[in-house]
């Protein structure tokens, strides 16, 4: 998240922002679920310019066994940005923002997924993010979430994500980088449908509370819209085209 340019036109007179898409718009969303035939599931996403691959292993035993729990199941989610998916080389150690993004991913992931069915286990999620443009945990999180259903997990529903956030004093759908950069707000929102909860909700950037009840009521509308691509992408593996 980035220092804000006011200079930059992010909204013309006609509505119309930096990347010619209107404000309540998307960009294009692709996921296609499955494709690594080393993991018990897996996802990839393409959201504009981002492209994401998602691996699920598990429910697996885990090592060191101290960290397992009688109880229940973990979840462990590792997201990793590849040296070459930004303009500017990535060092490949974790950086503080993978550690925080891990995290706020599994958070978001939680309460999807039945982890109780699986006491002593681990679920292993990996993101690798091949290219990056702005909005990558929200794409991240989307493709986890297929790839988690992709390897048979049980789950309560699963997690749509998009950003809302605010540009030129006006609420949009789907930060994209230029935005983000520019923009007033950035607002990463996690939602599931069926369950209708939010599982993750983030805001970097100033709104008025009226501004902010907006951007949640938009982004969770664009959740909607995300869902309906992840379902359309298992619909695709499981019962559509042929040859996956
Ligand atoms: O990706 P997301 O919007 O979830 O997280 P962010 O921390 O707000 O990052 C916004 C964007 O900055 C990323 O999507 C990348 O396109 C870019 N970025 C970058 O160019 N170099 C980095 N080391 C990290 C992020």
């Amino acid at each position: 998240m980035g220092g804000r340019d006011a200079t930059m036109v992010l909204l013309d007179e006609n509505g119309i922002r930096c990347d010619g898409r209107k404000i309540d718009e998307p960009r294009r969303i692709m996921i296609r679920a499955g494709g690594l035939k080393n993991a018990d599931g897996s996802a990839y996403i393409e959201f504009g310019d981002n492209k994401i691959l998602v691996g699920v292993f598990g429910p697996r035993d885990v090592h060191p066994k101290h960290m397992s729990n009688t109880d229940t199941g973990i979840l462990r989610v590792r997201y990793h940005m590849e040296p070459f998916s930004v303009g500017e080389r990535k060092n490949p150690a974790p950086s503080r923002r993978e550690i925080e993004i891990s995290k706020v991913i599994k958070e978001a992931l939680e309460p999807a997924v039945m982890l109780e069915k699986f006491p002593r286990t681990a679920v292993d999620v990996f993101i690798e993010v091949l290219q990056a443009d702005g909005g990558t945990r929200c794409a991240a999180l989307s493709a986890a979430s297929v790839a988690l259903a992709d390897a048979g997990i049980p789950m309560r529903d699963m997690v749509a994500a998009i950003a809302s956030g605010k540009v030129a004093d006006t609420i949009i759908l789907d930060v994209n980088n230029e935005e983000d950069q520019a923009g007033q707000a950035d607002m990463p929102v996690g939602y599931m449908p069926n369950l209708k909860k939010i599982t993750l909700l983030q805001l970097d950037g100033v709104l008025t509370s009226e501004e902010y009840k907006k951007c949640v009521t938009v982004g969770v509308e664009g959740c909607k819209l995300v869902y309906e691509i992840q379902k359309q992408a298992l619909n695709d593996k499981y019962f559509g085209k042929k040859g996956d």
